[in-house]
């Protein structure tokens, strides 16, 4: 596991290992106002101890209009600072950098009628989702308040920022043409919005803060996820964290060998056109496959999400050539409503109470 636990240096700042904990949200822990709970700080402790290089908190939501889901974590306001402070200084004291998604869902919010670049419609687990195309002015609003998070993640002391640009919320929407069908600049040019959001964000934090995107790699194709990297990396942004975009995707002719998902093959196909560093993730579940992915597709860092909501000390584990414990896949991944009947989380503790 040479490369795995081997440091990276990403701008300033130097990470132990190339593991990341992605964004993955946890519902129940917090409430309408989308503050942080003791059980949100004491989630984030627990996975700084477990040995990562990079935590990237769950999406995190910059107006109450573009939640998810109404006990979504929110940066819409400065009362928010405090809390989110704590899961700063719980990370830190642990030893571990911690960065955060701003997140908009866009058509994907809670709301009955929700923005959209164009108007649009589409089902989500079984819901209608009505997309209204957004005045010039909302595109502005939106704008202001991805900048004004990104100025409250920086005074809470995060030691970076992700925009969320991928799976199928609002910044995502703009980039897939297919559903961003705009007749005015932000139409003409998908990458746009999320390149104006940067520079937003960079003028209110500093020029050596850290801020990447996550990014779809096929959005639709695989060239789109291409120009769309190469936009980011010559506007300034500093790393990508490449996973799927809206869904319908073409997804990207892997050789039938490859043996890890297609969008590591995108995420790798990606990391040869640009020189920032580049991430990847999807169902990479032993260090094995950690290792294999980044000696295979050149990517900097590797992202391990349900891997940690199982088991969050997977990188000592790995380090240790412990069992790393596995997700079981399932098809709703009860985590994001009950992490106390995660039975891949089950399983793993059983075995290791078995073990002593
Ligand atoms: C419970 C749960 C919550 C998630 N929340 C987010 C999120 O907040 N932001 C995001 O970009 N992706 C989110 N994801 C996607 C993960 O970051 C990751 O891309 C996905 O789980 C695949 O990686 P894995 O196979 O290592 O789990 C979530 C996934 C799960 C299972
Ligand atoms: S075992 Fe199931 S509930 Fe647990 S992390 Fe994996 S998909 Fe989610």
């Amino acid at each position: 596991m040479e490369t795995l636990f081997s440091p990276f240096r990403l701008k300033g700042l130097e990470l132990k290992n190339r593991i990341c904990v992605p964004p993955l949200v946890c519902y129940t822990w917090s409430d309408d106002t989308g503050r942080v709970s003791e059980k949100n700080i004491a989630h984030y402790r627990a996975i700084a101890q477990g040995g990562p290089g990079l935590i990237i908190q769950e999406a995190t939501c910059i107006s109450r209009e573009g939640r998810l889901s109404g006990d979504q974590l929110g940066i819409w306001e400065d009362g928010q600072i405090e809390g989110l402070k704590k899961i700063v200084d719980a990370a830190h004291n642990e030893g571990c950098p911690i960065f955060i998604q701003l997140h908009h869902a866009g058509i994907m919010s809670i709301g009955e009628e929700n923005l959209c670049p164009s108007d649009y419609s589409c089902e989500k687990n079984g819901k209608a989702k009505i997309g209204r195309a957004m005045t010039e002015e909302e595109i502005q609003q939106v704008k202001q308040q991805f900048v004004e998070a990104g100025r409250r993640a920086f005074a809470a002391g995060y030691d970076g920022i992700e925009i969320h640009g991928c799976h199928q919320y609002l910044l995502c929407q703009f980039f897939n043409t297919r559903i961003n069908r705009r007749q005015d600049a932000y139409g003409r040019e998908p990458s746009r919005l999320a390149l104006e959001v940067y520079r937003g964000i960079r003028a209110a934090t500093s020029p050596d803060y850290i801020i990447g995107i996550r990014l779809g790699a096929f959005e639709p194709t695989l060239a789109d996820g291409i120009a769309h990297a190469r936009e980011m990396e010559a506007a300034g942004l500093d790393f990508l964290d490449i996973s799927y975009g809206f869904n319908g995707e073409d997804e990207p002719a892997a050789p039938p060998d490859f043996p890890y998902k297609d969008v590591i093959y995108g995420a790798g196909e990606i990391k040869k056109q640009v020189g920032i560093p580049v991430f990847a993730v999807n169902s990479i579940r032993s260090a094995e496959d950690a290792e294999g992915v980044l000696r295979e597709t050149g990517v900097d860092m590797v992202d391990i999400g349900r891997g940690v909501l199982v088991n969050y000390d997977w990188a000592k584990d790995a380090a240790a050539g412990r069992d790393t414990g596995r997700c079981l896949d399932c098809k709703a991944c009860q985590w994001r409503i009950n992490p106390a009947k995660c039975p891949g989380r089950i399983l793993h503790e059983r075995r290791r109470t078995e073990k002593g």
